[in-house]
């Protein structure tokens, strides 16, 4: 492929801009300046920098975002930025969209891909990906509201009640909820079915994947698909 389109793929412009980018000298490949927009390069694995910073070549991308709260995940936000503002143009001019949903004041991890495929295949509802949600309630959590989380709790837009795959309380205001759908407010609304309330609301897992202790708030790293569905521990590439 050469460099020029294989800029293009990865969202750094038009083919034009991408053409201009490496005849400016401003992409490496091996520390070494390549200025010519024609050059073959081998795509897969390739690691290369554009105006000093680095990327590697990822046929789609996906990443992790630790939301912050204040951040709406529309990509047409009303009252807040959009969770998109806190990726680098690239990733935002190849496509790249939230993979699901969470309100605008829940933090946490986010999964944001430009594989289509993928968005479907994690948030569908036939495959029930897990995901972790640590609450801060109201008031404490008792027996009973454990007991009713789990066996399911009747929301206002559906007869079929919903139930947590598991609830465990961490401490009297700290629930531990693990969900396998993602019904809109779904945490917020079975917490005051059960006769308590969300006051805050972070997502810790997604799949098999650990929101990491290292990844700040605001900020991203790129993941590898096989991570959120492979049997091993999670990982993030
Ligand atoms: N459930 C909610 O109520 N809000 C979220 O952001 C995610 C799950």
């Amino acid at each position: 492929m050469h460099i020029a389109d294989m800029l293009f793929t990865q969202g750094f412009g038009t083919r034009r801009a991408c053409a201009g980018l490496v005849r400016q000298g401003r992409v490496r490949v091996g520390g070494l300046v390549v200025a010519d927009a024609q050059a073959e390069v081998q795509a897969t694995g390739l690691h290369f920098t554009v105006d000093g910073q680095h990327w590697q070549y990822q046929a789609h991308a996906l990443v992790m975002l630790h939301k912050p709260a204040g951040y709406e995940c529309s990509q047409k936000p009303r009252h807040h930025p959009s969770v998109m503002s806190l990726l680098p143009t690239p990733l935002r001019t190849r496509g790249v969209q939230p993979v699901g949903r969470l309100d605008e004041d829940t933090t946490g991890l986010m999964l944001l891909t430009d594989d289509g495929t993928l968005i479907h295949r994690l948030t569908s509802p036939k495959h029930h990906v897990p995901k972790v949600y640590e609450v801060t309630a109201r008031h404490t959590v008792s027996d009973a509201q454990i007991v009713q989380l789990l066996a399911g709790v009747v929301l206002d837009d559906s007869p079929e009640p919903v139930r947590a795959l598991a609830a465990e309380r961490v401490t009297p205001l700290h629930l531990r909820l693990t969900l396998a759908e993602g019904k809109y407010h779904q945490v917020k609304r079975m917490l005051a079915a059960a006769g308590n309330r969300c006051d805050a609301l972070h997502r810790s897992a997604f799949g098999r994947l650990v929101l990491p202790a290292a990844l700040g708030i605001g900020q991203w790293c790129w993941v590898d698909a096989a991570t959120i569905t492979a049997e091993p521990a999670a990982a993030v590439g």
